[in-house]
């Protein structure tokens, strides 16, 4: 489907400007003799009606995506859903919103400021997912929000674009285990989320996870330039289920866990 091809082509060239290890670690497996095969993005919203989950799912479902899953990260205060095409080879899509009302006064104020009247769904469906950050923000916005949620900083200050890309490890021909393809991530100097262990999940829950720490580029706030956490890979092995076909889903605490690739620190 030329038109699927071209959302996920448009929302790749975005995201690799944002995460220049994207393209590095893309073009080392090539040189490897591998093809890179997409699991799935992530995008990431607030629950406002101007932005929730339905409207950044818009394009995917118009072009035959329906939703299979849906998650809660109590402790992270998100909700997500994800999507999937009925064609297997097509990536699955994942969408994260955070819940306003359980944020503090201030930082629910400030994300219904900055984000309350952003016009995501009078754009067409399919401009919505690259839309980026649609609003000014400072960089004391952004470090208010830090200090309550890692995930609503990175939101103000990007938007709405892939949060990250998958590298489908079952696709991969040499690297066909998640240690080795982490262990080769490594060896061209990239660190690892290790929050909860580098790999999350098990082959007995049907999913391995694993990703990078998100690379740091400078961003233009109305006061001026800051480099932060821009996004991260994320590489993952799918195992069969009991009646024999590869797991489609994904695991809440391994997902808990990756969202965290994104943070200023990340602890262990
Ligand atoms: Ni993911």
């Amino acid at each position: 489907m030329a038109r699927l091809d071209e959302l996920f082509s448009r929302l790749w060239v975005q995201y690799k400007q944002l995460t220049p290890q994207a393209e590095r670690i893309h073009a080392a497996l090539e040189a490897e003799g591998e093809r890179v095969v997409n699991d799935h993005i992530a995008l990431r919203t607030v629950n406002l009606e101007t932005c929730d989950i339905p409207v950044l799912a818009a394009p995917f479902v118009a072009a035959g995506y329906e939703e299979k899953g849906r998650y809660h990260f109590a402790t992270k205060k998100l909700d997500a859903c994800h999507f999937a095409h009925p064609d297997p080879m097509r990536p699955l899509v994942f969408i994260s919103a955070l819940r306003l009302q359980e944020l503090s006064e201030a930082a629910g104020a400030t994300l219904r400021s900055l984000l309350g009247a952003c016009a995501l769904a009078e754009r067409a469906p399919e401009a919505r997912v690259t839309a980026g950050r649609m609003w000014p923000v400072s960089q004391a916005q952004y470090l208010q929000l830090q200090t309550e949620s890692e995930y609503a900083a990175w939101l103000s200050a990007f938007g709405f674009c892939a949060n990250h890309f998958t590298i489908s490890v079952n696709a991969l021909q040499r690297f066909t285990s998640l240690p080795a393809l982490n262990d080769f991530v490594r060896r061209l100097g990239l660190p690892l989320n290790d929050s909860g262990g580098v790999i999350k999940g098990s082959a007995a829950q049907g999913l391995e996870q694993s990703s990078t720490l998100a690379d740091r580029i400078d961003v233009h706030f109305t006061d001026g330039v800051r480099a932060v956490p821009s996004c991260y890979y994320e590489f993952a092995k799918r195992y069969p289920q009991a009646d024999g076909t590869l797991f489609r889903g994904f695991i809440e605490a391994s997902a808990d866990r990756i969202f965290e690739s994104t943070d200023a620190q990340v602890r262990s």
